[in-house]
């Protein structure tokens, strides 16, 4: 184990067989709707979780990315999110699923839904590795969420602290540093 993390929270098989399982929910609900599927991530914490998930999903899908800045390396989202690298599909008419790595205050999430519902998808979705329930600033709930955790700072499987730390194969609980 990392000398940076306080314990394991979910380790490497958990992740799998809930990603698994979140694979099953979008095949359940876009297989044969005769419409595109377009899967975009939030980088960079999505990586991993879309990397994993994507080879479990047997439904077509199109891959796209945003680049969407709210954390800043700190601990807390400060200020509004910025979209700083749109995404390249278009989506008008497209059921849209957003993949995120964990939903804290729902401010990031909520901000990019509402700036891709103005481009009028047939549907928007979003599915959260994570649900960080008890830090919620806003009315926001994802519509599929792989584990729910408890109010601390985790790290590992896409989470960074400082931009580090991402690479992780389980999630942890990050240990604060005494000063
Ligand atoms: P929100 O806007 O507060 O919901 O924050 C969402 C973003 O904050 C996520 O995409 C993460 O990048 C980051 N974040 C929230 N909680 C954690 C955490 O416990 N560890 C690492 N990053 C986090
Ligand atoms: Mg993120």
């Amino acid at each position: 184990m990392d000398h940076r993390i306080e314990e394991i929270l979910i380790p490497k098989r958990k992740i799998k067989s809930g990603i698994k399982k979140a694979a099953k929910w979008i095949d359940n609900n876009y297989s044969n709707t005769g419409r595109d599927l377009v899967l975009i991530g939030l980088l960079k914490g999505c990586i991993p979780f879309y990397g994993q998930l994507i080879s479990y999903v047997k439904t077509d899908l199109i891959m796209d990315f945003m680049v969407v800045s709210s954390f800043k390396g700190a601990e807390k989202a400060t200020g509004l999110p910025e979209i700083v690298t749109d995404i390249y599909t278009d989506i008008e008419g497209k059921d849209v699923l957003l993949l995120e790595d964990i939903v804290d205050s729902g401010y990031t999430i909520k901000y990019v839904r509402e700036y891709l519902v103005k481009r009028k998808p047939n549907s928007i979705k979003v599915l959260s590795l994570l649900d960080k329930k008890a830090g919620r600033k806003v009315d926001f709930q994802p519509d599929y969420y792989c584990f729910d955790i408890e109010d601390k700072f985790l790290v590992g499987f896409g989470l960074d602290y400082q931009e580090k730390l991402r690479n992780l194969p389980y999630i942890g609980v990050f240990k604060k540093v005494k000063k």
